[in-house]
């Protein structure tokens, strides 16, 4: 009898114990149909497979290795479009689209992302059976929380990963002291140091987004997560605050350096692979441009078919006077009036093509992606921002001296032209790459090394609790001081009411003893 609970003890706890140590379960969601967001995460699932852990991931954009064995792909590419069949995320995110209005159209759009996911038959198979169990969650971060509650179903630690600068409701959640007199929100422009007018600005934006959020979003947030997971759940608001880890794609050249709680970690540079060789055609087309070659792209979001005509015409002329081949990533398999110095290619080994040491300036929507794909390989840009942070990127870029940013509704072709001849001809934009590129790579470890260690340090501790900031749990007047303020305003009130009080005793007594002594 003893020795039968004994075995049982042994057999149970014995898997338990090799299991946080050497292999866990992991359930990864990943769901914003973006290459760009993607290929961040990407990296990482595959190397905790070949880490030896078993792994789950809801993704739309599958790797399909084969010979990755310790990995189960679930692909929800068809559902998550079919949901978004009538939503433009290019349109929502474009910079002409005010910021309030985005947040809330963002939100729109993350709800029906989130009942697509939740709704394919292979992701409930897995969140609706009491018999598999997982070590851990890792989840995309960006501006909705309704996923993070599968990890509050399998009661299991989250970890978040976004893959740009998380915005203001996460970082909030994860407790990181935000002012509004030195930091923005994630995609507006605005940059320290602010004006006041920007100040104010940005302070009722920040009012607002807690009040959107706690009133409206996260409420329907919920709603959507109680109605898939069912109703024996956390509050959404508080399955976000017990995420044990925010993994966040910044980096000390774009962003602003801010004070984060221990719980968030950068990472940088995900994606970054080592040169591989050209294809043949591109190679030959690159090697024969002795005076330098140009090359476009917008991204995967922005599509160069897509732009107004207008200014595909005026890139077409600028193309056509410049000196230089230009290789453009031209999503159609022909450009009408394509000039004989330019190349069009559906895609292109981006990060292969800007090695080439022909490849003097890159034309391009400056997307996270894009620019640390440009300064890897020390290629100095042109920046033609179109939406979400693209902005902000190029603004930061330029005031390094790595680029020159040019505003796509009104910019000439002169000065299209004459900012690709300043980039290739004056050494200054160059330099400054090269010395971006070297402060971004200087670390004590890889990224990608750093990111996996951390995601073991929470399955090994099952958890973060005792990182947990206490901004996390603190009411804001309590944060703000509020009440202490106001017990000092009155105070000091009181102080100077006594005091008044006190004068216009003595000043009156004055007065009456003068007015005693006259008579
Ligand atoms: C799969 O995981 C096992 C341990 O669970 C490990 O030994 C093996 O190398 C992994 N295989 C691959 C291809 O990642
Ligand atoms: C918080 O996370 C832990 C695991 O780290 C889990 O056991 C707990 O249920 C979670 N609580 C909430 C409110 O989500
Ligand atoms: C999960 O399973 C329960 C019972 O097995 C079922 O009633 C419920 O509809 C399922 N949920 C979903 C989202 O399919
Ligand atoms: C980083 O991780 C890779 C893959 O696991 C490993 O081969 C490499 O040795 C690690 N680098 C360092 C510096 O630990």
């Amino acid at each position: 009898m003893h020795h039968q609970i004994i075995m049982k003890g042994v057999i149970y706890f014995l898997p338990v114990l090799w299991v946080s140590v050497n292999c866990a379960r992991i359930l990864g969601i990943f769901r914003v149909p973006f290459l760009s967001h993607q290929v961040v995460y990407q990296p990482i699932w595959k190397e905790l497979s070949l880490k030896g852990h078993q792994i789950t991931i809801v993704t739309t954009h599958p790797l399909n290795e084969p010979e990755l064995t310790n990995l189960t792909e679930i692909d929800v590419s068809e559902a998550v479009s079919a949901a978004l069949k009538t939503t433009s995320i290019p349109e929502i995110m474009s910079k002409d689209v005010p910021l309030h209005s985005k947040i809330h159209k963002l939100f729109q759009t993350h709800y029906k992302i989130a009942e697509a996911v939740l709704s394919h038959p292979r992701f409930i198979e897995i969140y609706n059976t009491t018999n598999v169990s997982y070590d851990l969650v890792l989840a995309e971060g960006t501006t909705s929380p309704i996923l993070y509650a599968v990890a509050a179903k399998f009661k299991v630690p989250l970890v978040g990963i976004n893959s740009f600068g998380a915005w203001t409701g996460l970082l909030s959640a994860m407790g990181t002291p935000h002012s509004t007199s030195l930091y923005s929100e994630t995609w507006s422009t605005f940059r320290h140091p602010m004006t006041f007018s920007e100040r104010l600005r940005n302070t009722l934006h920040y009012i607002w987004t807690r009040y959107y959020l706690n009133f409206e979003a996260l409420p329907k947030c919920d709603q959507i997560a109680r109605k898939y997971l069912g109703n024996d759940l956390p509050y959404i608001q508080d399955i976000q605050k017990n995420m044990s880890l925010l993994l966040q794609m910044t980096n000390p050249i774009l962003y602003e350096p801010r004070p984060n709680v221990p719980t968030v970690i950068s990472m940088e540079q995900m994606h970054i692979k080592p040169v591989k060789p050209l294809p043949k055609d591109i190679k030959q087309f690159l090697d024969k441009a002795k005076t330098g070659a140009v090359y476009f792209s917008l991204g995967s979001n922005v599509k160069s078919v897509d732009i107004p005509k207008k200014l595909r015409k005026m890139l077409i002329e600028a193309f056509a006077e410049l000196p230089y081949k230009i290789l453009w990533k031209f999503e159609d398999d022909y450009l009408p009036g394509r000039p004989k110095n330019v190349f069009i290619r559906k895609w292109m080994p981006q990060q292969d093509v800007l090695a080439h040491p022909n490849v003097r300036v890159f034309v391009t929507q400056c997307g996270l992606q894009s620019v640390e794909e440009a300064i890897s390989r020390r290629v100095p840009m042109v920046g033609i921002p179109f939406i979400a942070d693209q902005s902000r990127n190029v603004i930061r870029l330029s005031e390094e001296g790595a680029a020159i940013a040019l505003d796509h509704r009104t910019v000439t072709k002169e000065e299209f032209k004459n900012a690709i001849i300043e980039v290739i001809n004056n050494p200054k934009y160059r330099k400054n790459v090269r010395r971006l590129a070297e402060i971004w790579v200087d670390h004590p470890l890889p990224s990608l090394n750093r990111t996996i260690w951390w995601i073991e340090y929470v399955i090994r501790h099952k958890g973060t609790r005792h990182l947990r900031s206490p901004t996390v749990d603190v009411s804001w007047f309590k944060y703000l001081l509020i009440d202490v303020i106001l017990v000092l305003l009155f105070c000091i009130s009181l102080i100077l009411f006594v005091l008044y009080k006190t004068l216009r005793f003595i000043l009156t007594r004055i007065d009456i003893e003068k007015k005693l002594k006259q008579i």
